[in-house]
Parts: C-alpha cells; sequence; structure tokens
C-alpha cells in the first residue's frame, strides 16, 4: 500500500514538473506578443509573479493530499467527526440516514420511541451509533436526548428531526377526529419543535450547526393523504422557514427534506388498512408505480443521500430550503387531452 503511495506521489510530482516546463515553454513563446508594450524589466517581472502564482497553487491543491494520505477517500468522508442525533431512527429513512452518516464519519445518536427496534438497530450499525429511547411528544426525552449527545461526544453538528406516523384518520373533514389530531400533531409537529427548540439550545452558545426535519409531499400539495397528517406536514415545512430567520443570525443551518412516497413501515401499515385483500410485495408496487420519473422509484436511500448533501460542507450557504425529493412529481400536472381525443373517437 506504501509503495503504491510513493508511486503516486513520484507520478505526480513528474507531472507537475512537466506541466511547470510546458507553462515557461508557453510563456516564452506568447507572452511577448501580449506582453510587448511593457518594459523589459517589467515584463519578466510579471512573469516572475505569474509563474510564482501558478507553483504556489499547485503546491496548495498536491499538498493537503500528500499529508492526509487519502487520495480517493478524502472527499468520500463528508460528515468526519461530526455527531448526529436523528429521531425515529430504529427503521426507514431515519435508519438508512443513520447507515449514511456514519459511512461518511460520524457518531450517530439513534433515537426512537421503539426500545427493542432501536437498540437492534444500533447494533447493526455498530460502535458509532448509540440508542437512546425517546418519545418525541415529551419534552424532557427530547432535552435528555440532546443532553446526552454532549455528554458523550462533547458537542452536537447535526440533529435531524425525522420521527413522525401516519394517521390512520377518517378522510373527510367532516369526519375528522380532533383529539386524534392532537395526538398526531403532538407528534409530527410539536416533536420537531421540541427537537429544534433543544437543539438550538446547544448550538446557539457554538455558533454553529445544522438541523434537518422531514417534511413530505403531502405537505407540499394537498390530496395526497387523510387531511391530518397533509396538515402535519404542511406544518413542518412552515416551521423551518419560520425558523431561519433568528437561526441564521447565529450560524445555524436549518432545512426540510420532503420526501415522495416510499415503502416502507409507515406506509405500508397505512396502506394495509386501505386494501386489506393485499399482499406487502403488491403493495410495495403499487407504491412504486406512482413515481412520475420514468425508470426510477423513491426509496430511503435518496432521502439518506438528501441528507448526507444538507448536512455536509457541500451545503454550507443552503438554510431555510424544503429540498422536494419526489422525481419531479409536485412540480407538474397534466392536462390529458389527447387521452380524451382518444376516448371520444372511441
Ligand atoms: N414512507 C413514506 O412514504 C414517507 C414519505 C414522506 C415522509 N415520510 C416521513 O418520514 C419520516 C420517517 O418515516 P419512515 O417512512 O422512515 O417510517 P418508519 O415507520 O420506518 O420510521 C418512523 C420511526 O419513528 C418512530 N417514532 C414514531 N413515533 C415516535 C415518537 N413519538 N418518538 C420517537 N420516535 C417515534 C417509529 O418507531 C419509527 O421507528 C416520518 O416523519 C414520515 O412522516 C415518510
Ligand atoms: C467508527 O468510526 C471510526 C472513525 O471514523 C472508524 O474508524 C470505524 O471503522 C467506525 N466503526 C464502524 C463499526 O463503522
Ligand atoms: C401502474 O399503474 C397504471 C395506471 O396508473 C397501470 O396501468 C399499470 O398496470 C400499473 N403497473 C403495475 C406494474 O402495477
Ligand atoms: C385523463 O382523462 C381521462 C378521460 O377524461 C380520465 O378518465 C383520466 O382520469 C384522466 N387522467 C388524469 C391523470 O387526469
Amino acid at each position: 500500500m506504501h509503495q503504491f503511495s510513493l508511486c503516486i506521489y513520484i507520478y505526480m510530482f513528474v507531472l507537475w514538473l512537466t506541466c511547470c516546463l510546458a507553462f515557461q515553454l508557453i510563456i516564452h513563446s506568447y507572452c511577448p506578443l501580449l506582453l510587448s508594450s511593457l518594459s523589459q524589466e517589467e515584463e519578466e517581472e510579471k512573469m516572475l509573479r505569474i509563474r510564482s502564482r501558478i507553483i504556489s497553487s499547485t503546491w496548495r491543491s498536491l499538498l493537503p493530499q500528500i499529508s492526509s494520505n487519502k487520495f480517493s477517500t478524502h472527499s468520500e468522508r463528508k460528515l468526519e467527526g461530526k455527531v448526529a442525533v436523528i429521531t425515529g431512527a430504529a427503521s426507514g429513512i431515519g435508519k438508512e440516514s443513520a447507515a449514511k452518516f456514519i459511512s461518511h464519519g460520524a457518531k450517530v445518536i439513534v433515537a426512537d420511541i421503539h426500545r427493542q427496534l432501536g437498540q437492534q438497530t444500533a447494533s447493526e450499525l455498530g460502535d458509532n451509533a448509540t440508542f437512546v429511547p425517546c418519545d418525541v411528544t415529551k419534552e424532557s426525552d427530547v432535552s435528555d436526548l440532546v443532553d446526552f449527545a454532549i455528554s458523550k461526544h462533547g458537542q452536537l453538528d447535526i440533529m435531524y428531526n425525522n420521527a413522525g406516523v401516519a394517521c390512520r384518520t377518517p378522510l373527510s373533514i367532516v369526519d375528522i377526529d380532533l383529539a386524534q389530531f392532537d395526538r398526531v400533531m403532538a407528534i409530527n409537529v410539536r416533536g420537531v419543535m421540541a427537537g429544534i427548540k433543544h437543539a438550538a439550545r446547544v448550538m446557539i452558545p457554538r455558533g454553529s450547526g445544522c438541523i434537518l426535519c422531514t417534511g413530505s409531499v403531502t405537505g407540499v400539495m394537498g390530496g395526497l393523504a387523510q387531511p391530518t397528517y397533509s396538515t402535519t406536514k404542511s406544518c413542518v415545512i412552515g416551521i423551518v422557514r419560520s425558523m431561519t430567520a433568528q437561526l441564521c443570525k447565529n450560524g445555524i443551518r436549518i432545512n426540510c427534506i420532503s420526501p415522495f412516497a416510499i415503502p416502507t413501515a409507515f406506509s405500508l401499515d397505512e396502506m394495509r388498512e386501505y386494501f386489506p385483500g393485499v399482499v406487502p410485495e403488491d403493495l410495495t408496487k403499487m407504491l412504486h408505480n406512482t413515481s412520475e420519473l420514468k425508470g426510477a422509484y423513491c426509496e430511503p436511500i435518496d432521502v439518506a443521500n438528501a441528507a448526507l448533501f444538507l448536512a455536509s460542507e457541500d451545503a454550507k450557504f443552503i438554510s431555510g430550503q424544503n429540498l422536494v425529493v419526489d422525481g419531479g412529481f409536485t412540480s407538474f400536472k397534466s392536462l390529458n387531452l389527447s387521452q380524451q381525443v382518444q376516448e371520444r373517437s372511441t
């Protein structure tokens, strides 16, 4: 391995030398034309400056790679040394994001109300994951969760408020059960608010941090889910917008990710109620078939990749946004005219 690296260094050095020589050749053959109006002294001085700038920038780009000894893996570890808390991380999108973050060098606190599954997920994810039981409807749980991250790792860089439930409430507003509405709001909305509050409590003194929240396409457009669920997800998108002003002033970025329908436990349980006779594999196929983007359907990894991007330095100037991961679904409707013409003619 070391011999291999040495070869690369030598190769890079030779390449650099060749480039320098080629550059000098170009300077000497073409620059006199460009610099002809300058005196001999000015000309030499200018060329010297150009040459030293090129050389120093070559070294600057070469040195960090040589000293860190990572040619290919350097850019791949986007969360090295970061500490993340993810709620609802025992399964689905949260679990996938936890795995992604860990593979990029982060330590992740897997927070979930489901103890057994949370424990199992954390041990699956290995040493860099720790399970903490947490019910996001209890502010003390959320507060303790954040304090745990600080006491275990000394900092909190990323707070991902992802826990959420479907609601199984009646579809009609006339039949809506307001007690159930309150329960779903407590998890999907109040739980997110609590997460932001306690993350901000420890992030503001440091003057940095990144907060992510899971919205949904159902919060962008009506009619894709029951009104109760849809309302809660609209609220999450709204919370992110309304928190941005204050958090910006403290160097903290906050963003929302709104996924399209994904066949996780969450959506499959819900669908089973509406289509009791259909087996889970077919429910999965039905969901995948709702994709508007030809040849692709939404998977937890698509959301995890979006979360990684927003949590990393790649998104260092992005805040207050709702990144919709929906393969174009919420961006258009079709007039469907040709279909009507076809029907008229038959
Ligand atoms: N699957 C989809 O189609 C879809 C689409 C858009 C948005 N979402 C959202 O994505 C998020 C994750 O959902 P998922 O699809 O991964 O489902 P999931 O059921 O696999 O994961 C949700 C997790 O949240 C946990 N949870 C539930 N109530 C909690 C509470 N009070 N405190 C702490 N944890 C709690 C659950 O135990 C579960 O592990 C949710 O906010 C959901 O609304 C899902
Ligand atoms: C945990 O993180 C450390 C440091 O990034 C890494 O060396 C190690 O392989 C990780 N362990 C697992 C099980 O992923
Ligand atoms: C997908 O849905 C369309 C209707 O929107 C239907 O014609 C088609 O058969 C479905 N495909 C599968 C594989 O279910
Ligand atoms: C397209 O038009 C036909 C005929 O009017 C209708 O039955 C169908 O539901 C329409 N599809 C969409 C997606 O609007």
